[in-house]
């Protein structure tokens, strides 16, 4: 051996084997002699891990003894997507004998993987994005979370252009498991960020891709104007205009203030847009472009507007007209803030959880107006928004287990929508955002029949201990809500060290429903802003008893993810002697 270089045999022993194993550091590579020339690939199947040097050559395409995948034996290249392209290496003939080189031809581990993960979301291929995200994180750095990013900016370019419906649950999913990881275990990261890539990968799977858009090309229309235009084009669902209107913007130097300024004022034009989503989906698109970067925006910002165009309006519900007209009791409420100041962001901020038990009260004209007032009396928009996340946390921490199961996503919606706000009213607090206040309270109003009776919050018990084992193996079975709170709430007694990564790693073990990410995130963001609190602790609480009322489910994505990573690991994966059948041909 010298250097990279490993001595293979002499020409002659080398054809008389059909295939030479060879050792070098940290993999074995197969070496094969076709037609008078030597080539040599990595040993371990990419797709599994079966041995290649076990598989069928002919006609220059090895095919692997497992799943039969098929590989050009002179590059390593795959014809089946599921795989991967196997390393390949040089050889070459000097002094009598074959020498291999033990360096791969491709060397850049991240370029490969992104292009993996590219891959994987176009064929929606779960192993793929499983590898993927544990190959990114080791490629870079096992602590942090900045190697995240460029598979996050791969996705969103996928997942913003290739949907006609544009931005979904996946991109959500994404984004959420993103901001929390740094909260996460390091091991769990990459599982977040798999779980995000699935997601995306399965909105898109079989989808009409959206159709693009461009700019008015040396339109001068300011941004004022702009946005109006924008605000009148979602009037009439107008998705295309909508998009036209915000590139404009975007090409005339609109920035992150501006931009949310103009799409959150259309998203708030009518109430509580598709049940809370589509203003959940556009803080989500923000969220992600302070993650990846302003330059994806224009990809972004349009697929975020196309739910924000198409939403169902809460004035089409009748549970919002009647009994009580709630849209007609928000705009008598609103009209007295017409002269509400501009310069709202630059209000002192401080608690507003003095508003909470009129927000959980019976009367929504009350929550309305202490709204409007607190908004007239100088109060910082987005620290209302918070004291609405926490009556909306509430409504799930008093979540009874005896309603339809169904309704925990009612108040998930709520609480998530409100949390959503309160990132928007710290983005960019303008006054048309401020109506959103009152939307997200009448939600709140409108969830209070889901807590009759109302469940009790639990009583922390500081002699439990065993967190995190004891909480994961609790929600092995199902109907653990109320143990899992009082589990989560007696620990927090203690320290809330370890308790949003359990919670996350919770979620992320099971093949979890959309919604429960949303839980996740909006709780660790809540309880960002109140650590060590009372408040807090109920937070998550609440987001304890969501979690483990959707807990345990087969946990099929978690079986993939541990296969990735022991392929990662290089363990073996095959046991089954019978597959060895056949050698090289
Ligand atoms: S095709 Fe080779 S291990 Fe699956």
């Amino acid at each position: 051996m010298t250097d990279e270089w490993v001595r293979v045999g002499t020409p002659e022993e080398v054809a008389a084997r059909g295939c030479t194993l060879v050792t070098a550091p940290g993999r074995a590579i197969a070496v094969f002699a076709v037609d008078g020339a030597f080539q040599a690939i990595d040993n371990r199947c990419p797709h599994m891990g079966f041995p290649l040097n076990r598989g069928t050559l002919r006609d220059g395409i090895l095919t692997c003894h497992w799943h039969h995948a098929r590989f050009d034996v002179t590059s390593g290249g795959t014809l089946d997507p599921f795989a991967d392209d196997a390393p390949s290496f040089d050889t070459e003939v000097r002094d009598g004998a074959v020498w291999v080189r033990t360096r791969p031809r491709t060397q850049d581990a991240v370029a490969r993987t992104l292009q993996r993960i590219a891959e994987g979301l176009r064929e929606d291929i779960g192993l793929v994005l499983a590898k993927g995200s544990v190959a990114l994180q080791a490629a870079t750095a096992r602590d942090g979370t900045a190697w995240l990013a460029p598979a996050l900016a791969t996705a969103a370019e996928y997942g913003c252009t290739h949907r006609a419906g544009g931005w979904a649950s996946g991109m959500t999913i994404l984004t959420a498991m993103a901001n929390v990881a740094p909260a996460l275990d390091a091991a769990d990261r990459p599982l977040g960020l798999y779980h995000g890539l699935v997601h995306v990968a399965r909105d898109c799977d079989g989808q009409p891709p959206l159709v693009p858009q461009r700019a008015l090309g040396g339109s001068r229309a300011t941004l004022d104007e702009l946005g109006r235009w924008l605000r009148r084009s979602v009037e009439v669902r107008d998705e295309d205009g909508a998009r036209r209107v915000v590139l404009t913007a975007l090409e005339r130097g609109a920035g992150p203030a501006e931009m949310s300024a103009m799409t959150f004022a259309a998203a708030t034009d009518h109430l509580y847009l598709s049940g809370g989503h589509a203003l959940d989906f556009l803080n989500k698109a923000f969220e992600l472009l302070e993650l990846i970067g302003w330059e994806h925006a224009p990809a972004v910002l349009t697929a975020a507007l196309i739910p924000v165009s198409r939403a169902t309006r809460a004035e089409e519900a009748s549970n919002w007209r009647q009994p009580v007209d709630l849209v007609e009791l928000v705009a008598r409420a609103w009209s007295r803030a017409d002269t509400l100041a501009a310069a709202l962001a630059a209000r002192p901020s401080g608690p507003a959880d003095d508003l909470v038990p009129t927000l959980l009260g019976e009367d929504p004209a009350a929550a309305a107006n202490a709204l409007v007032d607190a908004l007239l009396g100088g109060r910082a928009p987005a620290d209302l928004a918070q004291a609405l996340a926490y009556a909306a946390a509430l409504r799930m921490a008093r979540f009874p287990t005896t309603n339809e199961f169904g309704d925990w996503i009612a108040v998930l919606h709520t609480f998530t929508y409100c949390n959503a706000l309160h990132r928007a009213l710290l983005r960019a607090p303008t006054a048309e955002l401020c109506r959103g206040l009152l939307h997200g309270a009448m939600a709140v109003h409108l969830d209070r029949f889901l807590n009759v009776p109302a469940a009790r919050l639990p009583v922390a018990d500081p002699t439990r201990d065993g967190f995190p084992q004891a909480f994961l193996e609790l929600l092995d079975a199902q109907q653990q809500v109320e143990p899992a709170a009082q589990m989560v709430a007696s620990r927090l007694v203690h320290t809330d060290e370890g308790v949003v990564a359990a919670l996350g790693r919770a979620v992320l073990r099971e093949d979890a429903e959309f919604h429960t990410y949303q839980t996740l995130e909006a709780a660790w963001r809540q309880y960002g802003g109140r650590r060590g609190t009372e408040e807090g602790r109920r937070i998550l609480v609440a987001a304890s008893r969501y979690i483990a009322a959707h807990a345990p489910t087969p946990r099929a994505m978690l079986r993939t993810a541990e296969i990735a990573e022991r392929l990662h690991k290089g363990e073996a994966l095959f046991e089954n002697e019978a597959m060895d059948g056949a050698g090289p041909a």
